[in-house]
């Protein structure tokens, strides 16, 4: 894996981990997105990847990750294999296993997604594979594409990342988009708060990475201690499916629930950013305040994952 990635050195790289982008880098990557939302916003897309296949492998249910990984290939007039239905319909419920999977898929793609419930399978695929692999989520380890969205959307929507004030809410132990972002928070001047009930803290090596940065960094168990400093609200789902205590998932899940109340004590020009999907975390009535960024968010993720696509498939 090298050590830093910008669009041109993306070309037949592999992406399994935000810590291959380091921030020098990323400048390129987010001028690169601009320019697939204007080509976008222009003429719906361009023919920079025809005649090149992409192979969405999804061992786990997704609509963003997986929709939007095929618009943006499709937008770019490239097409997809799409195995993001349940792999119930592939031949892995026959008992073929990760390795063979990909082995089979890069005799037909140019490149595979893959999500997987396994922390490390998306380094498993990439060790077995000729073509990238792109980690769309491995477990609760990281899902680095999202990230990079979200650090986008950031950056999109307030002009800037140093000096900003983030605080991430809810499952911060098993929240991969958690995980994967705050490596890349990291890199820049950013004050980091971390509130979360005391089981769903931040894993203690990453909590121990940010803090030997010397960044600012805070942890509590209350939104009301940081809603009215904070730039960006980064709320998250509780996972339930990494939990084997469903009885603890339930006590856990409606722990934090971001109101219209909550935002009136907020400031005027953060934002409110989800990785989305949420079930209860944020009141729908927040939908309608232009601080929710949410879904502006989700849309990002298609240029995104159009400039990623273009920097993997060499033609960034
Ligand atoms: N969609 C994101 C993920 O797959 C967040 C979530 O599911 O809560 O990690
Ligand atoms: N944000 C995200 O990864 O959404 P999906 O799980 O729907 O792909």
């Amino acid at each position: 894996m090298p050590a830093s990635l910008a669009p041109r050195e993306l070309a037949g790289q592999d992406i399994l981990s935000v810590r291959q982008f380091q921030r020098d880098n990323l400048e390129p990557v987010f001028a690169l997105t601009e320019h697939m939302r204007e080509v976008v916003r222009r003429d719906g897309g361009t023919d920079l990847l025809a005649r090149r296949v992409l192979a969405a492998l999804f061992f786990e249910p997704s609509t963003r990750t997986s929709a939007s990984f095929i618009a943006a290939m499709e937008r770019l007039g490239g097409s997809v294999i799409p195995i993001t239905q349940g792999v119930q319909f592939s031949s892995v419920s026959k008992g073929e296993s990760l390795p063979d999977t990909i082995r089979t898929l890069e005799q037909y793609a140019d490149a595979i997604v893959l999500r997987h419930p396994v922390i490390g399978s998306a380094q498993e695929a990439a060790d077995a594979a000729q073509v990238p692999i792109i980690n769309a989520g491995d477990g609760a380890g990281e899902h680095p594409t999202q990230a990079l969205l979200d650090l986008f959307t950031i950056r999109d929507e307030l002009g800037k990342l140093d000096g900003l004030h983030v605080a991430m809410v809810g499952d911060l132990r098993f929240g991969r988009t958690v995980h994967s972002l705050t490596q890349l928070l990291a890199q820049y001047r950013v004050k980091l708060s971390f509130v979360s009930p005391e089981i769903l803290r931040l894993p203690l090596d990453l909590m121990n990475e940010v803090r030997g940065r010397g960044l600012a960094v805070q942890e509590t168990y209350s939104v009301a201690d940081v809603i009215g400093e904070v730039d960006v609200l980064y709320v998250t789902r509780v996972q339930k499916e990494r939990f084997t205590d469903l009885a603890q998932y339930e006590e856990l899940k409606g722990y934090y629930v971001i109101d219209e109340a909550i935002m009136a004590a907020a400031r005027r020009d953060m934002i409110v950013m989800h990785p989305l999907p949420r079930v209860g975390e944020i009141d729908p009535r927040v939908d309608a305040d232009p601080r929710a960024a949410y879904f502006r968010q989700v849309q990002n993720g298609m240029f995104l994952r159009m400039a990623l696509l273009a920097g993997v498939l060499g033609k960034a």
